[in-house]
């Protein structure tokens, strides 16, 4: 790839934003005039970069714009694996399709797919996912786990865990997980994530795992119809957030928890789960195939059952129709 002068001053700055570099040392670097260098740092502030100039000891570079790129999203990126392979699109049909795409060519374990917005996101049953502007987080990375198929639910609940890590990093925000994998504000969906897989009875051949987040969306911006259910960090906080630095910094957290899964178990995990779980410990009305039926929502199971205390037992819930809102408001 042939960088501009522009970009390589970027990028020299990037890989060095723990120290100060000189104007000679870039110019030097270069290969261009230490004048020609100083008028290329103008027009980065111009355009959302800051830089911190100390006489004698040079520039660093402090903080840069809201602009995702395959750059920007890898500069400080501190992971092993996740995403140190990725693509970043303007727009997309589906990162998920994309991903899913990707995995049959054999990209690696880790390989990331981001959009700056979807004309065909998905959720969970077939549901659209309304991610056409720009202003929220959608991605999809492959992984390539040895766990068998069954163990995959673990996955997605990993994979709340990790957004809960990530929004309370961030914010003073309480965010509760709705089974299966809805991240909520309040009683408002603020994140989504869609795990799929190709396996055969007992190999993973490899998973696609999907995140949504809001992230700097005002109400305005949903749709009428769903205003009254979904929430971003911009309207909880007030605060508008660069949507890269979140998506590094849940790459990190799903990679550490990640680890864990695959040398502790998934025991402190679960534990995790459940402290920010939505509802845990009250009684929840659920349909259960032509049944309705109460009970007590105590827990999760390892395979990602939802763990209900009715009539003195025990049921694991796979799938059920449950009301997890007055009115019913699913
Ligand atoms: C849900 O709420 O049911 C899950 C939503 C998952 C949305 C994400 S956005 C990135 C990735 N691409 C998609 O089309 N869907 C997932």
């Amino acid at each position: 790839m042939v960088l501009s002068n522009r970009e390589k001053i970027i990028q020299l700055l990037a890989q060095n934003m723990h120290t100060y570099v000189s104007g000679q040392w870039l110019s030097d670097q270069l290969g261009i005039s230490r004048t020609a260098v100083w008028k290329q740092m103008k027009h980065l502030e111009e355009d959302g970069y800051h830089f911190k100039a100390v006489p004698n000891k040079g520039y660093r570079l402090i903080d840069m714009p809201d602009k995702v790129s395959e750059n920007t999203l890898f500069w400080g990126l501190d992971t092993d694996v996740l995403g140190q392979m990725l693509e970043y699109h303007d727009q997309l049909a589906s990162t998920q399709d994309l991903a899913h795409t990707r995995a049959r060519e054999n990209k690696p374990d880790g390989y990331l797919i981001v959009a700056d917005s979807q004309t065909n996101g998905r959720g969970r049953l077939h549901r659209a996912f309304r991610s056409e502007n720009k202003n929220g987080a959608w991605f999809s990375f492959i992984l390539r786990p040895e766990l068998s198929p069954v163990e995959a639910q673990k996955i997605t609940l990993l994979t709340a865990v990790s957004l809960v890590r990530t929004i309370k990093q961030k914010t003073t925000l309480e965010p509760k997980i709705k089974w299966p994998n809805d991240i909520l504000i309040g009683e408002k969906k603020l994140a989504g994530i869609l795990t799929e897989m190709q396996a055969e009875q007992d190999q993973i051949h490899y998973m696609v795992i999907g995140v949504g987040v809001n992230i700097n969306q005002r109400l305005e911006e949903f749709p009428e119809e769903l205003r009254e259910m979904v929430t971003s960090l911009l309207i909880e906080t007030n605060e508008r957030f660069k949507r890269r630095y979140f998506i590094q910094d849940f790459l990190k957290h799903f990679e550490v928890l990640y680890q864990t899964l695959l040398t502790d178990g998934f025991k402190s995990i679960k534990q995790e789960w459940e402290k920010h779980a939505f509802k845990l410990g009250e009684t929840l009305d659920y349909r259960l195939g032509e049944e309705e039926k109460t009970g007590v929502f105590v827990g999760i199971h390892d395979s990602g059952a939802l763990l209900i205390e009715h009539e003195g037992k025990t049921e694991r819930l796979y799938s059920a129709d449950i009301h997890w809102f007055k009115g019913d408001k699913k």
